[in-house]
């Protein structure tokens, strides 16, 4: 049993748990001021004012050998992140391509020159599993200690039916070895391998036809993605994907809106996706088109940071009445960093949210895009036991004010505590 006692505040709590939140309620944090939290068995139990702890049904319960009592004084309790969009399952880095683009070469002018995906796509193909598995593993470390506690991740630069497999292989092994909650997306069609260039059926009939069943067979994947944008691959080509895949029951989270118009939004909300995410080309037509769905728009800022590219609408979707989730992105090529306290800072800096604003979807509507509100995102009982506890800091809406600083000081991941 674990008790956290004196919390000066806890953040996103919920007496019944919700699904999301969306436009006006995006503003709204639920919270407790001088608050107590007991956990058991890497459960959230209970929670409430410090002055109400004696009417606790866990008050007591334990002696106090059992029970681990952490003082939170001064310090704020948040639930951790849900990071639904990551690419952390890569081989090695592209900082050269990153100079090339200080330079002034465009994302797009880079990935047509067999650089970008295809850059990484090469290097994964000769990466062996385990060595895969530890880059991976270590990237994983990195982002729970900067307070995340469920990661999506996604397949999509091994780009051959051998290559796909052996990356979702790892991701089911860090599944297996880590506390995280983690889930896992086939995306296999990220880019056009160069020997398709040409013919890029060929290459879609490939994922249609013999990635998606082999990957489904093994059990491998959660979700299915494609990156619908211009210069990779169209409506049309994004349709058939998501049907072969939604015969073996993938939901679709689509890579969508990143560099164009590209309709991607509006398919992604057709097919009934769990999320479409990027989304700096949004306009009327695409809020409409969400407006009336369940699919999660899931914006990415650290890609338009990273990339000098314009940022998603997150005011307009929010004033519109949309929930908005934020994810990192982590990747090498647009957003080779998984801190979620930066990506809040962005969408407070560069998007106009508020603070409660981007807590909320850097918590539960993050868990939403991935699939797993009902274990995280919030502070409810018999949700997972997954929460950071800060540093000593004024109130949280200093975690996005100080662009840059961890204001993490220990994360507790399934019930276990793990300091710096
Ligand atoms: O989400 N947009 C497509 N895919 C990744 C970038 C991957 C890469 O460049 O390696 C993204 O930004
Ligand atoms: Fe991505």
């Amino acid at each position: 049993m674990i008790l956290i006692k004196n919390i000066k505040l806890l953040v996103q709590v919920e007496q019944e748990s919700r699904d999301r939140v969306a436009g006006r309620d995006m503003a709204e944090l639920p919270v407790i001021s001088d608050a107590f939290l007991y956990l058991k068995e890497g459960v959230i139990k209970d929670f409430g004012p410090m002055d109400n702890i004696e009417n606790s049904d866990f008050f007591g319960e334990f002696s106090a050998e059992e029970t681990q009592v952490i003082d939170a004084a001064e310090r704020l309790v948040l639930p951790s992140f849900c990071d639904s969009h990551t690419h952390v399952v890569v081989a090695g880095s592209r900082e050269i391509e990153y100079i090339d683009k200080i330079k002034g070469l465009s994302y797009e002018e880079i990935a047509k020159r067999g650089g970008g995906i295809l850059n990484s796509a090469r290097l994964l193909q000769q990466t062996p599993e385990d060595s895969l598995y530890e880059q991976a593993m270590g990237r994983i470390e990195e982002i729970m200690m900067l307070g995340t506690g469920a990661v999506e991740i996604k397949s999509g630069y091994g780009l051959t039916v051998e290559d796909e497999l052996k990356m979702l292989r790892v991701i089911r092994r860090l599944k297996e070895n880590t506390p995280l909650i983690i889930k896992s997306t086939f995306l296999g069609a990220h880019a056009v391998p160069a020997e398709y260039k040409d013919r890029q059926n060929q290459y879609v009939d490939i994922v249609v036809n013999e990635m998606i069943p082999r990957v489904a067979q093994e059990g491998l994947a959660d979700y299915i993605d494609v990156f619908c944008d211009r210069g990779f691959f169209s409506v049309e080509e994004t349709e058939r994907i998501l049907e072969a895949g939604y015969k073996y029951g993938l939901q679709g989270k689509l890579h969508a809106n990143e560099l164009d118009y590209s309709g991607g939004i509006q398919t992604g909300v057709k097919y009934g996706a769990l999320s479409v995410d990027h989304l700096e080309f949004t306009g009327d037509e695409e809020i409409n088109a969400l407006l009336n769905s369940s699919t999660m728009p899931t914006l990415l800022p650290g890609a338009a940071f990273f990339l000098g590219m314009v940022y998603p609408p997150a005011r307009k979707m929010i004033d519109a009445g949309l929930p908005v989730a934020l994810a990192s992105d982590y990747n090498p090529g647009s957003s080779p960093s998984g801190n979620m306290q930066f990506v809040m800072s962005l969408g407070c800096i560069k998007m106009r949210m508020i603070p409660q604003e981007v807590i909320n979807a850097a918590t539960i509507n993050g868990a939403c895009a991935m699939g797993v509100e009902n274990l995280a995102g919030s502070v409810a009982r018999e949700k997972v036991a997954n929460l950071i506890i800060t540093k000593k800091i004024p109130g949280y809406e200093f975690i996005p004010y100080s662009y840059g600083s961890d204001n993490v000081d220990k994360v507790i991941i399934k019930g276990e505590v793990y300091d710096k």
